[in-house]
């Protein structure tokens, strides 16, 4: 991997390996951190998908984007770690903070980025190698482990945060892709854990999945919400009602309303959220 040697990007290995050892001391710490959107527009090619979206997401808190199909949910999820950037025609102007500072500037690493703030997709998609190598992947890149011992232990505690070690403990070597979709998808989570993330973007990522296994995912991310913060998109309105601490409603890529679960359900103010709580908007 290509680094240049710049003061933020050094801090940030910094954090990163000091986070590993964290963890292998026991005492991690808790590693969250709040993002601001400020009058962001997003445009792909002449297409005017985000309009001056202004938002706080909070740490420790699962903040749910909720609309109808082609509103810009994945959009928005997207510019929150830079995923957009190659995407012909992308732009945008506006703000997004990360604590404070404008992921967009020029002095922050894509790459890096995406280790302080990691995304689960709708389709699970581990690598087609070992459930041990998938997670041991990012922090291998990263150059984070000093030793076997410490990549051992960063797997281990990985896949317990994302409620997996239990099943595959015995089958670390064994391929990915022989796991259900729901422990693929577990899988994907320990992958994005092992680089101790702060933001956590889920883009519906129980969508594909059994009710078994959404039940899973959905527990963990109540889970995560702890030391994290959790952003998640999802079509499923019990979901969100059960995960949610705040729920934004886009519609044609506006917010058209804001606010606390679980009251933004029971008392609307927009007809339009009343109308796609009831199924009306599609
Ligand atoms: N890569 C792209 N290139 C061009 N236009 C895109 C691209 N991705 C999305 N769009 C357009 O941007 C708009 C918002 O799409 P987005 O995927 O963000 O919607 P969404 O709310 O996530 O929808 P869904 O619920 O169907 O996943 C849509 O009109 C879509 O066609
Ligand atoms: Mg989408």
């Amino acid at each position: 991997m290509r680094l240049s040697l710049t003061q933020e990007k050094l801090g940030q290995e910094e954090r990163l390996a000091t986070e590993v050892q964290q963890v292998q001391g026991g005492t991690e710490a808790s590693t969250s951190a709040g993002i601001s959107i400020r009058d962001l527009n997003v445009y792909y090619r002449n297409h005017h998908v985000l309009k001056g979206i202004s938002l706080e997401i909070e740490p420790k808190k699962i903040t749910v984007f909720m609309g109808p199909s082609g509103c810009g949910k994945s959009t928005l999820v997207r510019v929150l770690n830079r995923m957009n950037d190659e995407v012909a025609g992308f732009k945008h102007t506006g703000g997004v903070l990360l604590d404070g500072k404008d992921i967009y500037d020029k002095s922050v690493d894509p790459v890096l980025l995406k280790t302080r703030v990691g995304m689960v997709f709708q389709k699970p998609n581990p690598f087609p190698i070992s459930i041990y190598d998938n997670v041991a992947f990012g922090p291998k890149i990263h150059k984070l482990y000093k030793s076997k011992q410490e990549m051992d232990d960063n797997v281990m505690t990985s896949l317990q945060k994302a409620a997996l070690w239990e099943e595959v403990k015995d089958r670390l070597k064994e391929n990915a892709m022989s796991l259900s979709g729901g422990q693929q998808q577990r899988l994907c989570i320990a992958r994005t854990l092992a680089v101790h993330p702060e933001v956590i973007l889920f883009d519906e990522p129980a969508s594909a999945l059994d009710p078994g296994s959404t039940a899973k995912v959905e527990e963990l991310m109540v889970e995560l919400k702890r030391n994290y913060t959790v952003v998640l998109v999802t079509h499923n309105m019990q979901q969100a009602a059960r995960v949610a601490s705040k729920v934004v409603f886009l519609y044609k890529g506006d917010i058209v309303e804001m606010g606390e679960a679980p009251g933004i359900f029971e008392k609307p103010t927009s007809e339009l959220t009343e109308k796609y709580i009831r199924g009306q908007l599609v």
